[in-house]
Formats: C-alpha cells, sequence, structure tokens
C-alpha cells in the first residue's frame, strides 16, 4: 500500500520535472499533491522506489542538479549527462563511454530513461538499484575518477547546496548516500511513455501506427521473437541474455558471467528498454551495431553462433519488407517527453 502512495506521488512530481524543467514545480505538490497521470502506457506500481527513499519534489529537484554537475568528476569536467545527454534520450552517440582525461570504457551507456522500472542496473545487473548504481561512476577511474569521499566534499562546500540538502533531507549535512539517493530520485521522474505504439496498444488509436509499424508490431510480438525477451511495458524482461555479441573477440565480455560466476552466464547482458531507441545509437552493450537496420540483421541470422548463445535466438528468415516494418514499429517507441536542461550549478 504505502509503495503505491510513493509511486503515484512521485508520478506527480514526474509529470512536472519532465513536462517543464525545474522552474515548474510548484513548491506545494510535496506528499499529498492529486496524482497527476503517469505517462500513457506505464504502470506507476512498478516503479521500485526503496523503502528508505520516498521520492519528494525537493529530493528530484537537488537530483536534478547534481546529475548535472561537474564537480561531482575529479577534474570537474564531466557529469552523468556527458554519457547520458537528453539529446541523445538520455544515452551516448559514441560506441563506448569516453570518461575522465579521455579514457575510454568499454561498454555503451545505456539510457537512463525509465530506470527506475528495472530490477537490476548495468548491463550486467550488478547494482540492485538506481541509489547503488550512481555511486559507480563516481567512483570509477575512467569515468568521473573521483573517490566517493572527494566527490562528498566537493559537493558540501558549496555553499549553495546547503539549502537544498535541507530541504530535501531535513539538515545540511552532505553525505554519499544522499547524494546517490538525490540522483536517484531524479531518475526515477524520466518516464517515457504516450509513444505511438501505447496511443495505439492502450489508447486504442488506431491511426497512431503507420500500417508498415503494425505489421512490424506482429513481427516483434511473432514471427521474429522480439518480445520473448523485449516483453511488458518496458520492453524488457529485465534479465540477461547472450545474443553472442562481442563474443568472437579475443577476450570477450563476460557480462553477467562476472557478477555470478555462473558458467551459463557467459557472454549475457540485461535486455534493454527498447523505449527512445530511435535517439540512443549505437546500440548493444558495445555499441558494435550502428543502426536499428544493422540489429535486425543481426537478429535475422540468428546472432552471433557461441557456446552459450540464448535458445531463444534463432535464424528469422525476415523478408526485407519485414525487416522494414521492425525498424518502423521500433520508431514508434519514442516518448512525448520535453526535457530541459538546469540553467546553471549551484554556487
Ligand atoms: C563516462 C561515461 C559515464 C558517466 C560519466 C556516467 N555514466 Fe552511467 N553508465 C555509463 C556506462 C558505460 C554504463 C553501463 C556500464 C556497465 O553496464 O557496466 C552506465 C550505466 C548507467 C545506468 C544503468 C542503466 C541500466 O539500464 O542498467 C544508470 C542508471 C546510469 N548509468 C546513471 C548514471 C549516473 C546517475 C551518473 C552520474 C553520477 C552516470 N551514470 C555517469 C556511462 C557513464
Ligand atoms: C533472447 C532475448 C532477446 C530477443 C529474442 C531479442 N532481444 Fe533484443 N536484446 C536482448 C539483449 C540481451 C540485448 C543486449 C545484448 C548485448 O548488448 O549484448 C538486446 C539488444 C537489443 C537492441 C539494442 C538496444 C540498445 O539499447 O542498445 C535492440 C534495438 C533490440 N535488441 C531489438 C530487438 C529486436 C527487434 C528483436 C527481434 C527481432 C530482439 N531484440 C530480440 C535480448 C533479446
Amino acid at each position: 500500500m504505502k509503495n503505491h502512495v510513493v509511486s503515484l506521488s512521485a508520478v506527480a512530481i514526474a509529470a512536472a520535472v519532465f513536462a517543464g524543467g525545474a522552474a515548474c514545480v510548484p513548491a506545494a505538490m510535496a506528499a499529498d499533491a492529486s496524482p497527476a497521470p503517469m505517462p500513457l502506457g506505464l504502470q506507476a506500481g512498478a516503479l521500485r522506489t526503496p523503502a528508505d527513499n520516498p521520492i519528494t519534489t525537493d529530493k528530484v529537484e537537488l537530483g536534478k542538479l547534481l546529475f548535472f554537475d561537474t564537480r561531482l568528476s575529479k577534474d570537474g569536467t564531466i557529469n552523468c549527462a556527458t554519457c547520458h545527454a537528453p539529446e541523445f534520450g538520455f544515452a551516448e552517440p559514441r560506441k563506448v563511454s569516453t570518461g575522465i582525461g579521455g579514457a575510454q570504457g568499454g561498454r555503451n551507456a545505456p539510457t537512463a530513461i525509465n530506470s527506475g522500472f528495472s530490477f537490476f542496473q548495468f548491463w550486467d545487473g550488478r547494482a540492485p538499484n538506481l541509489e547503488e548504481q550512481a555511486k559507480g561512476p563516481i567512483a570509477n577511474p575512467i569515468e568521473m575518477g573521483h573517490t566517493l569521499e572527494d566527490a562528498t566534499k566537493a559537493i558540501a562546500s558549496v555553499p549553495g547546496y546547503k539549502p537544498l540538502f535541507k530541504a530535501a533531507f531535513g539538515d545540511e549535512t552532505v553525505t554519499t548516500d544522499r547524494i546517490a539517493q538525490a540522483i536517484a530520485s531524479f531518475e526515477r521522474t524520466l518516464l517515457s511513455g504516450n509513444s505511438a505504439w501505447d496511443r495505439f496498444a492502450v489508447g486504442h488509436d488506431e491511426s497512431a501506427l503507420s500500417d508498415s509499424a503494425k505489421r512490424g508490431l506482429r513481427l516483434f510480438e511473432g514471427k521474429a521473437k522480439c518480445s520473448l525477451c523485449h516483453a511488458g511495458f518496458s520492453l524488457s524482461d529485465g534479465i540477461f541474455h547472450n545474443l553472442g555479441v562481442g563474443m568472437a573477440a579475443a577476450e570477450p565480455d563476460l557480462g553477467r558471467f562476472k557478477v555470478t560466476g555462473q558458467p551459463a552466464d557467459k557472454g549475457a547482458f540485461k535486455t534493454p528498454t527498447l523505449r527512445d531507441i530511435s535517439k540512443t545509437a549505437p546500440y548493444m552493450h558495445d555499441g558494435s551495431q550502428a543502426t536499428l537496420e544493422e540489429v535486425v540483421d543481426f537478429y535475422n541470422k540468428g546472432g552471433e553462433a557461441n557456446p552459450t548463445l540464448d535458445v531463444k535466438v534463432v535464424k528469422l528468415d525476415l523478408s526485407a519488407q519485414d525487416k522494414a516494418d521492425l525498424v518502423a514499429f521500433m520508431k514508434s517507441l519514442d516518448g512525448d517527453w520535453k526535457f530541459a536542461r538546469p540553467t546553471a550549478s549551484p554556487k
């Protein structure tokens, strides 16, 4: 019951923050605001909000500022949005991430959109929630390059943050956990729904999808088997599968295996959401596929053969028209959100 209430108030905040940017959130919209609707197609009750971090407007506002604050990185050049840019669907246009001092990681940044619905964070699921996730990049030597202590000190030394922490947490104390809680709360408001697909499938608007996208939807749920893994409103089953991406490399990224040590998990990665997929190229955990057409060709040939290939990945025998229809369907998954970056960081 309690969770349900939390989600609904989160929804009200989300609608306000996402629609108009920080300045438009009315201060009165705290605990007992009447809930605004979740974007069409999303399920409010499915948002995963820990009991000790209920969403409030003040926390979301603070988290938004932190998400865009380069002082969380050691040399003051990188913020979360460097790799999760609103203009690219909260993902990045590079194959793999480039962090502090130009250092390159081995993985492509997944979208932060709708990440509040996930049971696991990261491609390999090594973080259980957004709070734990947020600490990862700050302390990652090739992402933001800080220690959590120093990043926390850097934020604590900014006078302009003090009243914001007080409003969000009751007193001015800046802790690593509070930074992570605020960022996680903000991320839970990055909701994408009301896509053409939602308006068609949930809103029963026949005209929302083109004929090609409608055929694509039938293929997606049928012959092309996509919905075996890209399931439900978030278009992800939330678990891990091996498609063979990158497995031909001399030292492949073993993905989920590194977390569980289970041989069957070798090369398995979390099924990503496909919402806003048209904005987040390149694709796959290593950014190795440049376009949605390339992705469809990859599935059509049955992925990349390797000893732990998922049994659901098989040759598909799609025609050129089928492939175009699948791409048209995926392009119908863009949400109708708008986002305004904060105009300045606290001083
Ligand atoms: C240098 C680039 C970079 C920066 C900076 C960065 N990230 Fe990421 N982010 C990534 C990459 C790459 C991954 C995937 C890593 C992996 O799976 O091992 C990721 C994963 C994530 C995920 C998991 C999404 C999912 O579906 O599993 C979230 C959420 C996220 N980042 C939020 C943040 C936040 C919050 C910050 C700032 C505190 C941040 N990121 C800073 C590159 C970056
Ligand atoms: C066996 C489960 C499974 C099936 C079936 C499946 N996918 Fe995926 N999909 C995944 C996983 C897991 C990834 C990430 C794999 C990786 O990076 O190694 C992925 C990645 C993607 C991506 C890239 C997403 C991104 O953010 O980089 C797209 C696009 C995609 N799939 C579309 C499809 C389409 C279209 C179909 C049907 C033709 C399909 N998928 C079938 C599990 C599946």
